[in-house]
């Protein structure tokens, strides 16, 4: 028996940094969206019990792999084990801030399932997920949600917003971790400014709800920019050309280095992939997957 599941990528409409936890994590508020952009994975069993990976991507093929991880999870929390042989064809830029590694390992839990005869429902492959990555129970689920605590509790949101999006990215990739402690703690713990933060996440909620472009642009902030724009210039210019081009919003996701643009017109966002793409950045058009 073969599965071919999608691994969307994702982008961080919002992301808030709200405090540390004692064992390192930080705590978020977040509006996550599954783009077009995905990854395929092709699994079938296999006679004896290999997690047997494949793929073109310069990715570790070892225990390290993600996929190799979540794989591991599903068979601990199912109590068994059987062989399973894995094609991953990357299409996601590694290490940009697009939680493919993430994407992937979600994909691995639902596929598994899959060939087990759906033994667990989602809420429950999230639940395994969280132990391979705090962003795995959001990619399981997909689409628009918010998402709190060090992002592994997610909330659907309704998303009547049609637009057009272009992720971009030029330069090295960012590590999630160094990125984390280069944030500046001295707010953490302020009342207000999560307060504020759970004011803003409404009004994206409410701005995804009405299909409100603009509304959702004066809402949406990302943490992460304060500590990537000065050490990565393309960041920058990036946004600046993506906003040159016409989007309502430029703003890195996760912890960069990419950028993604919102468009209201098709041919702007085609113009501005292409723009970029000539000037050598890596660019990609595509849409919300909801
Ligand atoms: O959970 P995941 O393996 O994707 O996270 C990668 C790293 O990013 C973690 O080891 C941790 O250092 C950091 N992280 C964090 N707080 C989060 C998510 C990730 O500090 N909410």
């Amino acid at each position: 028996m073969t599965v071919i599941e999608k691994a969307h990528a994702k982008i961080n409409l919002s992301l808030e940094v709200v405090g540390r936890r004692a064992d390192g994590y930080h705590e978020l508020i977040s509006v996550m969206q599954s783009v077009s952009l995905a990854d395929e994975l092709k699994f079938t069993r296999i006679t004896g019990d290999d997690i047997a990976l494949k793929t073109d991507a310069d990715v570790p093929l070892d225990e390290s792999n993600l996929i190799h991880r979540a794989a591991k999870a599903y068979f601990k929390a199912a109590g068994l084990r059987f062989g399973v042989a894995v094609t991953l064809n990357k299409s996601i830029p590694l290490q940009a801030g697009m939680g493919g590694g993430s994407s992937d390992a979600a994909a691995t839990l639902r596929a598994l399932n899959k060939l087990d005869g759906d033994r667990f429902t989602p809420q429950q492959l999230c639940n395994i997920g969280v132990s391979v990555g705090a962003d795995v129970p959001f990619c399981v689920l997909g689409g628009t949600r918010l998402c709190r605590g060090i992002g592994e509790q997610t909330e659907g949101l309704e998303n009547r917003l049609r637009c057009h999006v272009v992720i971009a990215m030029q330069g090295e990739g960012v590590s999630t971790p160094l990125a984390f402690a280069r944030l500046d703690e001295s707010l953490w713990g302020d009342r207000a400014l999560a307060e504020a933060a759970e004011l803003r996440a409404d009004a994206m909620a409410s701005a995804l709800k009405n299909g409100e472009l603009e509304v959702l642009a004066a809402h949406a902030r990302n943490h992460f920019e304060q500590v990537i724009l000065p050490q990565h210039p393309y960041v920058a210019c990036i946004k600046r050309a993506l906003l040159a081009n016409g989007a309502a919003l430029a703003q890195m996701s996760g912890s960069g280095p990419c950028v993604f643009g919102l468009f209201s017109q098709a041919d702007a966002a085609k113009q501005a992939a292409l723009s970029l793409q000539q000037s050598g950045a890596q660019a990609f058009l595509c849409s919300f997957a909801l």
